[in-house]
């Protein structure tokens, strides 16, 4: 794909390789690029139909796979394998493909609570600048989309009408993940990237007990915040998932507690060139269709 620029020169506009393109913000970063007249290979295990993308099949562990994902893509927008406590395992050796197949920039998601070589995606936030010249790490803090998409907490606000944590009255900087996708986009499209990380929050830091008010206020019923310690939250977590892994959630809401999370960033205002959404905005928003997996 080429646009003609004001001076007349034709200027590539590169194919993105999108991974997790139909989870919560690959689904809104290909929806945007898109939007915005770019051409996206949309990844998925299954290769699911996207309005306006290629569907692809990739499988963070089917090596196999990865030359036919990466086909004519020149930058690519990178979902980890959720849940993996080793991503680095099969990330790096799909970054070095991706290198020689042509990718010439990428965009890693991480997370706000992980810094350059944390635990998990940390280490492949440690290695992306020696692999490519043009690479971006998004690290938001957490979704507001928690509340509303298929996280957990909408699940239990759905059936019970609460959710659970160990963050206490902690606040975090929610960001919502159109907000995310949008600085996804411009982190691969601008011409010049941003080569370094980007910690992305919405406009306030809010306790999960103001969020409850405000999901209480949007939909009309009662959603409460259940305080868990540390020690309960982690034995519930690790009922379902590995207990390293439990242990590692749970801490992040303890951090919470003891504000690691409380403070607000301009990131989305300087990279989009608009204000970030607000979670009053995004409930109204996400909650507003009388079915589907945001009804509260
Ligand atoms: N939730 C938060 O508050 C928060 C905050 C900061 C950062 N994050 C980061 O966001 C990411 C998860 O976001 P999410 O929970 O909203 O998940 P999601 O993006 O909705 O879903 C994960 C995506 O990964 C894909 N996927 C899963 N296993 C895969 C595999 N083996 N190979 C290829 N693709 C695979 C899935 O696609 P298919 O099923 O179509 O294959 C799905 O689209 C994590 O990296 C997390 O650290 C989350």
């Amino acid at each position: 794909m080429t646009a003609t620029t004001p001076t007349g020169r034709v200027a590539p506009t590169g194919t993105t390789l999108v991974v997790g393109a139909i989870g919560t913000t690959g689904s809104r970063t290909t929806a945007q690029l898109i939007a915005a007249g770019r051409s996206v290979r949309a990844g998925s295990r299954r290769a699911t139909a996207v309005p306006g993308a290629e569907p692809v099949r990739f499988d963070w562990y089917d090596p196999a796979g990865f030359d036919d994902a990466l086909a004519g893509s020149d930058r690519v927008y990178l979902v980890p394998p959720v849940g993996d406590p080793d991503p680095a395992a099969v990330m790096l050796p799909f970054l070095d493909r991706a290198r020689a197949a042509g990718v010439r920039r990428a965009v890693l998601l991480s997370s706000s609570a992980i810094p350059e070589g944390g635990p998990a995606v940390g280490e492949v936030h440690r290695a992306l600048p020696g692999l490519f010249g043009e690479w971006a790490v998004l690290r938001p803090s957490w979704f507001m989309q928690n509340f509303t998409g298929t996280h957990t907490h909408a699940d239990g606000i759905r059936t019970e009408g609460a959710f659970l944590t160990a963050a206490g009255a902690g606040r975090v900087g929610f960001v919502d993940a159109d907000d995310i996708a949008a600085v996804a986009v411009r982190a691969l499209t601008d011409d010049l990237a941003p080569n370094t990380d980007l910690v992305l929050t919405g406009p306030e830091a809010l306790s999960h007990d103001d969020i409850a008010a405000v999901l209480t206020e949007v939909s009309g019923r009662p959603v409460v915040h259940h305080h868990l310690t540390y020690e309960a939250m982690r034995e519930r977590l690790a009922a379902v998932i590995p207990p390293a892994f439990a242990t590692m959630l749970a801490g992040m809401d303890r951090a919470i507690a003891e504000g690691s999370e409380d403070r607000t960033t301009d990131t989305v205002l300087r990279l989009t060139g608009r204000p970030p959404h607000g979670f009053r905005a995004v409930a109204e928003r996400e909650l507003s269709g009388a079915a589907g997996p945001g009804t509260v």
